[in-house]
C-alpha cells in the first residue's frame, strides 16, 4: 500500500487510514458533493468505491431513518471496529444481553431514534461517497487548520487517576459557517501532550464532519494526539457499537431555547473493571458501546485529567463561532451552555465523586467565558458569542 488519498502511509490498511484522515482537525472544502465529484479522476473514484465496499458490510437489515441517514444492522463481531489492526486478532467478548439496560427507544430521549436492529446485530451508519470525499479533502488540504478554543473545567490532581467521568450538558445549535465547528464534551486524557490518549463524547455542529449544520452527538478517540490514530464515531475502526438503537451518529431534532426548555444530554464514560474497556453510557443507564483498551497506550492506570466544557474551531479567517447559545454569561444557566451533575471516579469501580471545584479556564477573553456556579447544584456555565480570536 504505497499511497492512499495521495499520502504515503506505509503498511497501514486503507480502512484504518480513513480513521487517520478523519482524525485530523484540518480544513476541508465544504462544497456540494457534486462539485467535488466532478473533479475526481477515475482512479480516485475507484479508490472511493473500494473504501466504501470495505466499510459498508453486508447488512442483515437496513433501516432508513426519516432524516435521510441509512443504518445497516451488522452482525456484532463483523462491525468495522474489529477491522482495526489492534483489534483484529482479539477474542471478541460479545456483551451480555443484560449489560444493555434498554433495548427499546427511550420515550424520554432527546435524541432522534431508529428502530432496533435484530438480536446479535448493531446499527452502523452507512458511509456515503460524500463522507469519503470530505475525508479525502481533510488529507489533501494545504490550508492550515483552524484553531481550537475551549471554555470549561478541568479536574486534575497530582498523583490521582480517573476511571470515569459523567455529567449532564444542555444541547444547543450554535451557528457555524464553513470550516468552523462548535460543541461541548466530556474528555478523559492521559499521557504527554504530543502522544496523548483521549476519549471524548459530546455534541457538536460540524459541517466538515457531518456535511450539515445539525446538532449531533459524537465520539472521538486517539492514542497519539491525533497524529496517526484517531476516529470519530464508527466512521473508522475503533469504537465498538453495542446498543441496538442508540449510536453516536444520532442527531438532536430539538435543542435548548434561551431561558426556555433545556434539552439535556446525560452521559458517562467509565472503565469496565472486568476488562479495562471504556464504556459510553447515555441517559444514566443505556450502554451505547465501548472503546477497547487495546486502542490505548496510557489508560491502563486511568486518565490523568478530565475536561468538561465547550470546544470550537475557527474558520480560515480566524473568526471563531458561537459557543453553546452564543450568549455572554449572566446569572442564569439556562441562558448559556452548562454542564451539571459533574462526577468522576478515582478508583476502578469507585463511587462517583461530585466535582466540588476545579480550575475553570477559557480562551479568547471577551468572546468566551466560563464560571462555576456554587449555589444549589454545582454547575459549570460556559459559552459566548465568539469572534476574531486569532
Ligand atoms: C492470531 O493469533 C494467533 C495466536 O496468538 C496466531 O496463531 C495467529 O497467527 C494470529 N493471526 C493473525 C492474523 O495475526
Ligand atoms: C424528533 O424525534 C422524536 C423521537 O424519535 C420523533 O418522535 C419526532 O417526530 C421528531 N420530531 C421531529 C420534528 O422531527
Ligand atoms: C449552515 O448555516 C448557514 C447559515 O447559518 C447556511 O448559510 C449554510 O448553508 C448552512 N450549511 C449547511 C451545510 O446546511
Ligand atoms: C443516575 O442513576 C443513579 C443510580 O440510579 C442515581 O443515583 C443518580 O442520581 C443518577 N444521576 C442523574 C444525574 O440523574
Ligand atoms: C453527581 O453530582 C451531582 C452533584 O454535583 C449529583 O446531584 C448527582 O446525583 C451525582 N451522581 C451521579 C451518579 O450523577
Amino acid at each position: 500500500m504505497a499511497s492512499f488519498f495521495g499520502l504515503k502511509i506505509g503498511s497501514f490498511q486503507p480502512i484504518f487510514f480513513l480513521g487517520l484522515v478523519l482524525a485530523y482537525h484540518v480544513v476541508i472544502l465544504v462544497e456540494g458533493g457534486r462539485d467535488i465529484a466532478s473533479r475526481l479522476s477515475e482512479e480516485e473514484d475507484l479508490e472511493l468505491e473500494t473504501q466504501l465496499s470495505i466499510l459498508n458490510k453486508s447488512p442483515i437489515k437496513t433501516i432508513h431513518a426519516y432524516w435521510g441517514d441509512i443504518y445497516d444492522c451488522i452482525e456484532f463481531h463483523k462491525q468495522p471496529a474489529f477491522d482495526h489492526p489492534l483489534l483484529k486478532n482479539r477474542t471478541i467478548t460479545t456483551p451480555k444481553r443484560d449489560e444493555i439496560a434498554s433495548t427499546r427507544p427511550h420515550k424520554t430521549s432527546v435524541m432522534s431514534q431508529i428502530e432496533g436492529c435484530p438480536k446479535g446485530t448493531v446499527p452502523i451508519r452507512r458511509t456515503t461517497k460524500e463522507d469519503l470525499m470530505r475525508a479525502k479533502y481533510l488529507s489533501s488540504s494545504s490550508n492550515s487548520p483552524g484553531d481550537e478554543y475551549f471554555a470549561g473545567i478541568t479536574v486534575q490532581t497530582e498523583g490521582e487517576r480517573y476511571f470515569g467521568a459523567s455529567g449532564s450538558a444542555n444541547v444547543w445549535n450554535p451557528k457555524v459557517i464553513s470550516y468552523q465547528s462548535s460543541g461541548a464534551e466530556i474528555s478523559l486524557i492521559a499521557g504527554p501532550i504530543e502522544h496523548a490518549n483521549v476519549i471524548r463524547f459530546g455534541w457538536t455542529v460540524d459541517p466538515e464532519l457531518y456535511g450539515d449544520n445539525v446538532t449531533r452527538s459524537y465520539t472521538y478517540w486517539t492514542s497519539d494526539s491525533g497524529y496517526t490514530t484517531g476516529c470519530y464515531n464508527t466512521l473508522c475502526p475503533g469504537f465498538v457499537q453495542v446498543h441496538p438503537t442508540y449510536t453516536p451518529f444520532l442527531h438532536f431534532n430539538k435543542t435548548s431555547v434561551i431561558g426556555g426548555e433545556q434539552i439535556q444530554l446525560l452521559s458517562s464514560i467509565q472503565m469496565d473493571p472486568e476488562n479495562g474497556h471504556w464504556w459510553l453510557t447515555m441517559d444514566n443507564t443505556t450502554k451505547v458501546g465501548y472503546w477497547p483498551k487495546d486502542l490505548f497506550t496510557q489508560f491502563q492506570l486511568g486518565a490523568e485529567y478530565v475536561y468538561w466544557g465547550g470546544r470550537v474551531r475557527s474558520g480560515k479567517d480566524g473568526i471563531a463561532p458561537e459557543m453553546a447559545s452564543g450568549e455572554k454569561l449572566d446569572d442564569f444557566p439556562n441562558h448559556v451552555g452548562y454542564y451539571a451533575a459533574l462526577n468522576y471516579t478515582n478508583e476502578v469501580e469507585g463511587d462517583w465523586i461530585p466535582v466540588q471545584k476545579g480550575p475553570i479556564s477559557f480562551d479568547c477573553k471577551g468572546y468566551y467565558d466560563a464560571s462555576w456556579k456554587y449555589s444549589e447544584d454545582h454547575v459549570l456555565m460556559y459559552g459566548g458569542p465568539g469572534g476574531p480570536c486569532a
